[in-house]
């Protein structure tokens, strides 16, 4: 019996979604329930029936800018219109989204920046945060060996080492114009975080929720926070005269200014006093890395996407490789054989994840047969286009974990054919709520990604496997996603999101949108998802699916969960006559400008 497997956003039906012990015995059951319940815990509380408004499609003819927050937007436009390239922009835009969408934007944490010049240069800027040396496999363990996710994700030993202002000086110093120096490109966000800005959009709807989290820290409070303990609310003003400093203090003296000197002195004393192990050492020896994108093929166009320390790029590709030999424009958008077939391709995908995925500098990673069309072959022959393949009939690795709920992506075109995708985070809503004292710098909990225990489920109850164990100066894996989608050569999608987990999946359908169901890029950013990560063996969906598909993916075996929302997939489509932004609708602010 099926009844109450999916959700009409009522949390209390969970327990009803229909699952039935396995014949392993009861303790996978709970283990089962254990993990939906944690997993659905997570989701964005569902909002009405029609959640948001569709994105509202934006069109320039030379260059266009798509973030999270309408300022920081605009700080890349102008960059554009005084001549930088499309890197010069994202620079100028990531530093103004580290004071305008505090959130996710950053100088305390890391992500990856997709370069793709006019010229056919590739690269990916990798400025993931790294595990201090003293990092441990058993960090996050309590005293018993039990993992005790406070230590991952509420405490100075989340905090990796930051890497977004190397990586952002690296990518402007391999492949900015040359027209603007680090210091130009700053300005805008050092004023913004001097002058103050208006608290409103997501702003004002992530700093209550983030209020008790960010209350534990009083560097933090003092700047999140009224004198009362409330969060500032829409009318007050928001400065960070510390973080402008700082700023200021990066911009005149370099890069280095933040790994060495006073600000990372700063960084240490606040993290080691939160109950971290990260020293001024790791901080001096931290370097953002260039990487080779992976590349893939879909239906003759090319896929170019973010190589590990990402799972992203491989498991993107991994399943439009499985999808290519389907019929899904025939099937429909959002039929139920269509999502079928992505439901099941995403599970393989993220099954794998689990087990093969982490640092590729520190373990052996299998990309190129996890990104092979043969490969792909072989997993699209267990598939069942009648049936879903429940979880436990797949691999037995472990299964993939979950990240945070807070990141943010953007996407730049430049009059020249640049393009640049870039996705950064703290991990969690403002990081670990951790302000480095007299920075005005918010600290990442980024080591969370770590599996931190084989075999036991984290903070979000998942398990992770061996190769993304925490160690000594690793990476933990990450599903950050920033994609070019390259036509006859050139740059035809800028894409990726925030979303945790789901970020690769929230990828893939704006990619299937665009391609197969020839939807334009609005109507992609803005169409309801689906989710199936493998574990827990449960499909989440978007509210705005036909009630009707519902219980027909029902009737195939699918355990499904409709409610909630989740990314923010800021993107691009590049066609001969026109660029067509469009901010993804579901967080209030986020802004398309083109010129
Ligand atoms: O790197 C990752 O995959 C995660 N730390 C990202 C977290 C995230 O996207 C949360 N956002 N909504």
């Amino acid at each position: 019996m099926n009844a109450g497997a999916y959700v009409r956003g009522r949390r209390s039906w969970i327990p009803g979604l229909g699952l039935r012990p396995r014949p392993e015995g009861r303790a996978w059951g709970r283990y089962c329930v254990a993990l939906i319940l944690a997993f659905v815990a997570l989701l964005p509380a569902a909002r009405s029936e029609t959640p948001f408004r569709p994105a509202q499609a934006v069109l320039a003819h030379q260059a266009m800018v798509v973030s999270q927050e309408k300022r920081a937007t605009r700080v890349g436009l102008e960059v554009l219109q005084n001549g930088g390239n499309a890197v010069d922009a994202a620079v100028a835009v990531a530093f103004a989204l580290a004071v305008t969408h505090p959130q996710a934007g950053n100088l305390g944490g890391g992500g990856f920046m997709l370069i793709r010049l006019a010229d056919g240069t590739a690269s990916a800027i990798d400025y993931r945060e790294t595990a201090p040396q003293a990092a441990t496999r058993d960090m996050f363990l309590d005293h018993n060996g039990d993992y005790d996710p406070k230590k991952s994700r509420e405490s100075g030993l989340a905090v990796g080492v930051p890497g977004t202002v190397a990586g952002l000086a690296l990518a402007l110093e391999k492949y900015g114009s040359g027209t603007f120096a680090l210091a130009d490109l700053m300005a805008p966000a050092i004023a913004l975080a001097r002058d103050g800005i208006p608290v409103e959009d997501e702003l004002a709807d992530s700093l209550p929720r983030a209020a008790p989290r960010l209350a534990r820290f009083p560097a933090a409070a003092k700047i999140f926070l009224q004198s009362n303990g409330a969060a500032l609310a829409p009318g007050d003003k928001l400065v960070q005269a510390d973080l402008a400093r700082a700023l200021e203090t990066i911009a005149r003296q370099g890069p280095r200014a933040f790994y060495e000197g006073s600000i990372s002195q700063r960084i240490v004393d606040s993290v080691r006093e939160a109950g971290g192990i990260l020293s001024r050492e790791d901080l001096r020896d931290y370097r953002a890395l260039e990487r080779v994108p992976v590349r893939g093929s879909y239906r003759g166009y090319e896929i170019l996407s973010t190589p590990p320390p990402s799972s992203g790029g491989v498991h993107l590709i991994e399943m439009l490789n499985i999808l290519e030999a389907y019929p899904l424009d025939r099937l429909g958008a959002r039929s139920t054989a269509a999502l079928h077939l992505m439901i099941e391709a995403m599970k393989r995908a993220y099954a794998d994840r689990a087990k093969f995925l982490g640092d590729a500098d520190q373990v052996s990673v299998p990309v190129e047969r996890l990104i092979s069309k043969s490969y792909a072959a072989e997993l699209r022959k267990t598939i069942d286009p009648e049936h879903a393949t429940p979880a436990g009939a797949l691999r037995a690795g472990g299964p993939a974990e979950h990240e945070g709920d807070h990141t943010t992506h953007f996407s730049v075109i430049d009059r020249f054919g640049n393009a640049v995708a870039n996705t950064y985070t703290l991990n969690l809503n403002y990081g670990l709520g951790l302000v480095a004292e007299g920075t005005g710098i918010l600290l990442n909990n980024e080591l969370d990604d770590f599996a931190a225990k084989p075999g036991a489920p984290n903070a979000f109850g998942l398990i992770g496997g061996e190769a993304n164990a925490p160690g000594p100066g690793k990476r933990p894996l990450s599903s950050m996603s920033p994609t070019i989608v390259l036509k006859d050569g050139k740059p035809w999608l800028i894409t990726g999101s925030p979303g945790g987990s789901r970020i690769i999946t929230i990828v893939l359908q704006v990619i299937l949108d665009v391609i197969d169901f020839r939807q334009d890029i609005a109507q992609a950013v803005s169409a309801p998802r689906v989710h199936d990560q493998w574990l827990p063996d449960v499909v989440t969906a978007e509210r705005g699916f036909a009630e009707d598909t519902i219980r027909r993916l029902e009737a195939l075996g699918h355990r499904l969960y409709v409610g909630g929302t989740w990314g923010s997939a800021n993107s691009i489509l590049i066609a001969p006559d026109a660029i067509t932004g469009a901010a993804d609708p579901r967080t209030r602010g986020a802004a398309a400008e083109g010129e």
